[in-house]
């Protein structure tokens, strides 16, 4: 079976032929479309590695079709910078040091992206680790991540 997606990746339109209908938005992102930024950890929707934003809401790529998604809008890391400038969360994780060895960032500053978005985040720590418990940080770089997104959210 062959279908066709329109997508709109990162604010561009694409139309993507998809030859088997069990890839997931992740291996679509990173095999086809050469966006590696967004991470495969578990490949299971336990890390939150993959985390993107489709129609501007948190998901896991790893859990997701590409098939159902014919007129999504995806944004990935890729797509979060404007030109040279980075978005506000992305300079308060650097401000803040929310990160270690790096391979969870994409997807706990994409998830910080749609909980502060959703209005969810506010100033609370507890409530921002709630917000954010799906993102799994092996390095335990949380309390930089909070702060940062606390920072972000002001
Ligand atoms: Fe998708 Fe871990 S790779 S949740």
């Amino acid at each position: 079976m062959s279908l066709s997606l329109s997508l709109t990746i990162n604010g561009a339109a694409r139309d993507i032929p998809l030859d088997d209908p069990r890839v997931t938005l992740l291996d679509l992102l990173r095999e086809r479309l050469a966006l590696p930024g967004t991470k495969k950890g578990c490949d299971r929707g336990q890390c939150g590695a993959c985390t993107v934003l489709i129609d501007g809401h948190r998901v896991n790529a790893c859990l997701t079709l590409a098939a159902t998604l014919d007129g999504a809008k995806i944004t990935t890391i890729e797509g979060l910078a404007d030109g040279e400038s980075l978005h506000p969360v992305q300079s308060a994780f650097i401000e803040h040091d929310g990160f270690q060895c790096g391979y969870c960032t994409p997807g706990q500053i994409m998830s910080a992206v749609g909980l502060i978005a959703e209005g969810q985040a506010g100033d609370d720590p507890e409530r921002i680790r709630e917000g954010m418990s799906g993102n799994i940080c092996r390095c335990s770089a949380y309390h930089g991540i909070t702060l940062a997104v606390q920072d972000a959210t002001r």
